[in-house]
């Protein structure tokens, strides 16, 4: 089997934990144990037996992840090992060889990377930065035909942080529906709205929707390693099985946190501590772009730990990101990494302190490169 290499991945694999300053994470500055829990939770914690727990998700998991999804209960569920993991059981399981699925881009590109190796072929809809990075619908539509079984988004968006707008949506079911395919929605990035409401769901809008979600992003709890699919039962039921064969079940210590974690109450708390954490980074990033004229630009994300400025320089993005990561040890993720040269995905969710350096750190070099380079 050939399997591409994951660019984005890779890449931050090999540098994230040995540059100073990291700021290519796409999720919010992770919560400790003793920031999230009390002393009666952290007992409980400590007496758990380190059996499997239940595979598909406990309970009380499942159902408090059906909450957050308009007419489900929890046997809509399916707790996996990360969202990669949904992601990766979701292809495996819905499509087959010689399919076609429709991927909105730019995307996070574990589903692109995924279904060519299984075969399938991919053909993109583009979100455009003359749209606002709003979806290119007509080139949506014409992409369908009648290999087409699933059309896939990423709502909000990772690198842009763009959220469809409800007419978009209602859009993309209306071709779906008409087309008889799947509509599956990474929603990691759900929650994390910078101002206004939280980012809908497909699901309820159409009984062959089917979303991903997890802990890792919205919930800066990436290292419990929680995901999740919810979606029409049989399916998810399908989905369950083909999860026997990859890891099982997932770590019974992160269900038991994430269970908490989503309690309504604690649920707030996390969202609204890391929707703070990135308004306050996305203000630091706008003043520091705004300070090379125009260099840069910046339609802001609406939601989610990234920023995805556009440059105006004759470099290309991993020329430029390397130079930064070599000279000044900070990492930037280039726009080559999503098939985008000239632009860079800017992690927005760490702490303001830390990010604050970093930026700082880059502007030398930068001023090096504006005098090479400036076109
Ligand atoms: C859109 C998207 N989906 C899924 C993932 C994987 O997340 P997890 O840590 O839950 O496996 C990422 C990680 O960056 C992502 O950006």
């Amino acid at each position: 089997m050939k399997i591409e290499t994951f660019e984005l991945e890779r890449t931050q694999s090999l540098w994230e934990n040995r540059v100073k300053y990291n700021l290519t994470e796409s999720g919010i500055h992770p919560y400790s144990l003793e920031e999230l829990l009390d002393r009666d939770e952290m007992e409980k914690l400590l007496s758990l037996r380190l059996g499997y727990g239940q595979t598909n998700g406990s309970e009380e998991l499942r159902e408090a992840i059906s909450r957050l999804y308009p007419g489900t209960d929890l046997d809509n569920v399916l707790v996996t090992s990360g969202s990669a993991e949904a992601n990766f059981i979701a292809i495996w399981t819905y499509l087959n060889p010689g399919d076609e699925l429709i991927l909105m881009v730019p995307n996070y590109m574990q589903i692109w990377g995924i279904a060519r190796s299984f075969g399938i072929t991919i053909k993109p809809f583009h979100l455009k930065e003359e749209l606002n990075w709003g979806p290119d619908l007509e080139e949506l539509k014409n992409q369908i035909s009648s290999r087409t079984k699933m059309i896939a988004v990423c709502n909000p968006n990772n690198p842009t942080g763009a959220v469809l707008s409800e007419e978009a949506m209602k859009e993309i079911v209306h071709l779906a529906e008409e087309a008889d395919v799947l509509v599956y929605s990474d929603e990691i990035y759900r929650g994390a709205e910078l101002a206004g409401e939280e980012t809908p769901t497909f699901l309820g809008m159409y009984d062959k929707a089917i979303a991903c979600a997890g802990l890792s992003k919205a919930y800066a709890l990436p290292g419990l390693r929680m995901g999740w699919l919810v979606g029409p039962k049989k399916m998810i039921e399908k989905a369950w099985a083909s999860r026997d064969y990859t890891s099982i079940s997932s770590g019974i210590l992160s269900n038991y946190v994430a269970t908490l974690a989503l309690q309504p109450e604690l649920r707030e708390k996390i969202l609204s501590r890391n929707r703070r954490f990135l308004r306050e980074n996305l203000a630091v990033l706008e003043e520091w772009l705004g300070k090379y004229n125009n260099l840069f630009s910046l339609i802001p994300p609406q939601a989610g730990g990234v920023a995805f400025p556009r440059y105006d320089m004759e470099i290309n993005s991993t020329e430029l990101a390397t130079k930064i990561m070599q000279e000044k040890s900070v990492f930037i993720a280039a726009g080559d990494l999503f098939g985008m040269d000239h632009y860079l995905r800017i992690g927005i969710g760490s702490e303001k302190d830390y990010f604050t350096a970093g930026l700082s750190l880059i502007d030398e070099t930068l001023q090096e490169i504006i005098h090479k380079y400036s076109g």
